[in-house]
């Protein structure tokens, strides 16, 4: 089975826009409860930009009830280990992280990082959660993930889906053809990768960039447990509900003509 995992950090970057209350990332876990989503994912920053400590407290209290599976993305900091340790996620996916970027640039270079990385997850295997890590699909990313004890890789697709769009904006032919190139190369990566890691006991879930238009081709590849989606799954999710979220507050705004 293909498993959804929705990723509540926009979610979290609405609300610190306003510094406000709403929207709560937990309000809105709550109603994907009874739907087919399979978990939750979240990014706790070392720079706290969209979740903070205390959605984390209330959602890994919800989660560790629920029948959701809980997915927590986090540097390979000791500090936000230390954290991690004590909510109820099954998964801890290890990202590399950099102050300045938009959203998580590239994979974790595990070969670079090996001995550390050896010794980090460690705690965490012990604890009873599983172990991911970001990486592009690159096999020599893939054989380190192995020998360092990761129990799943996650592809990184970014590389992919920025193709994809370049693809669909490109204008002429050459342009066209030159990204059609770029992304059946790419696409060639990730199926590899798939099956190098299965074939080193890895399992293996994918995220980044994900939406309606690239995910088609992705959920192709076969042995893909998880499928990790903020961005586009809260756009899309803002669409849909324009419309009803418009007319509650109409029928307040009339409901006080009515009654003046
Ligand atoms: N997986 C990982 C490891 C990520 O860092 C992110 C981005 O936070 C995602 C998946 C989700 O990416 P997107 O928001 O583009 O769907």
């Amino acid at each position: 089975m293909k498993e959804l995992y929705v990723n509540v950090d926009h979610i979290a970057t609405l609300r610190e826009a306003r510094k406000t209350f709403e929207p709560s990332p937990l309000a809105l876990v709550k109603l994907l409860e009874d739907t087919a989503v399979a978990g939750i994912t979240t990014h706790l920053r070392e720079d706290r930009r969209h979740i903070q400590d205390y959605d984390i407290y209330e959602l890994s209290q919800y989660l560790g009830n629920s029948r959701l599976g809980f997915a927590f993305e986090m540097a390979a900091s000791k500090d936000i280990r230390a954290i991690a340790l004590r909510t109820s996620a099954d998964i801890c996916t290890i990202v590399p992280e950099n102050r300045n970027e938009v959203t998580t640039e590239g994979g974790l270079d595990v070969i670079a990082q090996a001995e550390y990385l050896k010794e980090f997850i460690k705690p965490i295997l012990d604890s009873g959660k599983k172990v991911s890590f970001f990486i592009e699909p690159a096999l020599d990313q893939i054989v380190m993930a192995q020998s360092v004890g990761a129990n799943y890789i996650e592809i990184h697709t970014g590389r992919f889906t920025n193709l994809h769009k370049f693809h669909s904006l490109r204008t002429s032919d050459v342009e066209r053809d030159a990204a059609a190139n770029l992304l059946k190369i790419e696409y060639e990566h990730i199926k590899q990768a798939v099956i190098y890691a299965r074939g080193h006991h890895l399992k293996v879930n994918m995220g980044h960039g994900l939406t309606l238009d690239n995910l088609p081709d992705i959920a192709k590849i076969d042995n893909v447990d998880q499928y990790h989606i903020g961005h586009s799954i809260i756009s899309t999710a803002l669409i849909h509900g324009i419309k009803n979220a418009s007319a509650e507050f109409i029928n307040t705004l009339n409901k006080v003509a009515q009654e003046a």
